[in-house]
């Protein structure tokens, strides 16, 4: 059925023939012998190429039904092949029509072995064609079902990557199983967070974000479980944990390789039983959490050090979302740059080409503050390379490293370079400024 062929000429002898001939090369074959009849076959058979004649009439040798027949079979179906049959006297014409998109000719009398070869090459061709457009089609799909289904919390992507992890986060969102999102700087780990609380069964819940990171690790446990007044020096009131205040919602903890192995201890238990205390009670609490945590450190090594519990590796990891760097799916980077520039404005040649050449060691927030800069720079209302200005950035970022961490000299580099300004520093970095400081503290760095 896949290897259709329709013969639409007037003269029966060339219809007997040509579907002998097609029949004895394995080719199935329907015939018509008018234009009428021909487009009433093309509608109601799975037709993959046809055959055309140029005349239809007995009396007539201009081309000029054939010319019709042609376009018409070209705004029905764009993409099918048609190999036209004509006559010595109207080569110039068949020409023409091959310019317009036919995809050949023969002059009558046709050659048996050149039609064959002719018909077996596009119904290949068309084939391959085919195959292409389905599965661009139902790529397409899926992202109109992740798009019309689910609250993607404005994440934008393109690659087969993204629509993958998208599709694991919104089917594992309604379940209680913790995630962990894993993934370098700035590619976009707690956009999954939020995916997840928001197509949850707790989306009207609370949603809590604790970055495990930016308090000192003591701190941090008082921060999530809670502590009563005078539990340690400076607690002079009672402070409700971020576990308490996510009750019957969702907390995500960014970071959490950063937690102390008391904290590891603790949080373990909550995720087994939900149950905890708050720092200097005695009286144990219940809650409902569902756990979203993230991290950019490689948790399976600090497991193999014994900095990070495995208990609590496996416990945070029932689901691992590996967001990938910027730089290993290129297809985001322009939609992703083109979400971040003003509506008014666009990229030239040029700065397209140097976006997608960038390394991004920063990733999504890298771009991000590339073209949110370049915006504000640019003259024109089109952003050229030299507006983006990441050639030079480039040679700066490649002292950070593809994708490693910087090291205390480019730290200090950066530092120098931004006057000091942290935020800054770690903007060129294309790192949080949570995870400078984290660097600074261990290089003993002050700024
Ligand atoms: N696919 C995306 N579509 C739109 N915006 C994105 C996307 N990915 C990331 N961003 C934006 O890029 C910035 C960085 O993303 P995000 O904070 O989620 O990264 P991260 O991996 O959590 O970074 P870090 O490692 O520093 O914690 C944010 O402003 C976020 O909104
Ligand atoms: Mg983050």
């Amino acid at each position: 059925m896949s290897e259709l062929v329709l013969v639409i000429d007037d003269n029966e002898g060339v219809r007997t023939a040509l579907s002998i001939l097609f029949s004895v090369h394995e080719l199935e074959c329907v015939t018509a012998a008018s234009i009428e009849e021909g487009l009433a076959k093309l509608d109601n058979h799975p037709v993959r190429l046809v055959v055309q004649d140029m005349n239809f009439s007995e009396d007539t040798t201009s081309g000029k039904e054939g010319i019709a027949l042609f376009h018409e079979i070209r705004q029905r179906h764009p993409d099918l092949p048609v190999i036209l049959l004509t006559a010595w006297t109207h080569l110039e014409t068949a020409v023409d029509l091959v310019r317009a998109g036919a995809a050949d000719y023969l002059a009558k009398p046709w050659d048996d072995d050149k039609l064959i070869a002719t018909a077996r090459n596009l119904l290949e061709l068309g084939e391959a064609n085919q195959e292409r457009r389905e599965a661009a089609a139902a790529r397409q799909r899926d992202r109109e079902r992740l798009e019309n289904g689910y609250d993607l919390c404005g994440t934008v992507f393109e690659s087969s990557a993204m629509r993958e992890l998208i599709t694991v986060a919104v089917r594992v969102a309604p379940s209680d199983v913790p995630i962990l999102v894993t993934g370098p700087n700035g590619a976009g780990k707690e956009k999954f967070a939020d995916i997840v609380h928001a197509n949850s069964s707790v989306a009207s819940g609370p949603f809590v974000k604790v970055n495990v990171g930016a308090l000192p690790r003591d701190l941090m446990e008082a921060e999530l479980f809670g502590a009563e007044a005078g539990a340690y020096t400076g607690a002079q009131k009672t402070r409700i944990g971020r576990f308490e205040a996510a009750d019957g919602g969702t907390l995500f903890l960014d970071e959490i390789g950063n937690l102390s192995l008391d904290g590891q201890a603790k949080l373990l238990r909550v995720l087994q039983t939900g149950e905890f205390e708050r720092l200097g009670s005695s009286s144990t609490r219940k809650v409902t959490v569902r756990v979203v945590s993230a991290t950019n450190a490689d948790l399976r090594s600090a497991v193999a050090n014994g900095e990070f519990r495995e208990d609590l590796y496996y416990r945070l990891n029932v689901i691992e979302i590996p967001v990938p760097a910027l730089r290993d799916r290129p297809d985001d980077i322009l939609p992703l740059a083109y979400h971040f520039l003003d509506a008014a404005k666009s990229f030239d040649s040029g700065a397209e080409d140097s976006l997608l050449a960038h390394a991004w060691s920063g990733n999504v927030r890298e771009l991000e503050n590339t073209i949110r800069r370049a915006s504000l720079l640019s003259q024109g209302d089109a952003i050229t390379a030299a507006d983006l200005g990441i050639a030079e950035r480039g040679l700066h970022s490649s002292a950070v490293g593809r994708g490693s961490e910087p090291d205390a000299e480019s730290i200090i580099h950066a530092l120098d370079l931004a006057g000091g300004v942290v935020a800054r520093a770690a903007r060129n970095l294309g790192m949080s400024r949570q995870a400078l400081y984290r660097r600074m503290e261990k290089f003993g760095i002050q700024k």
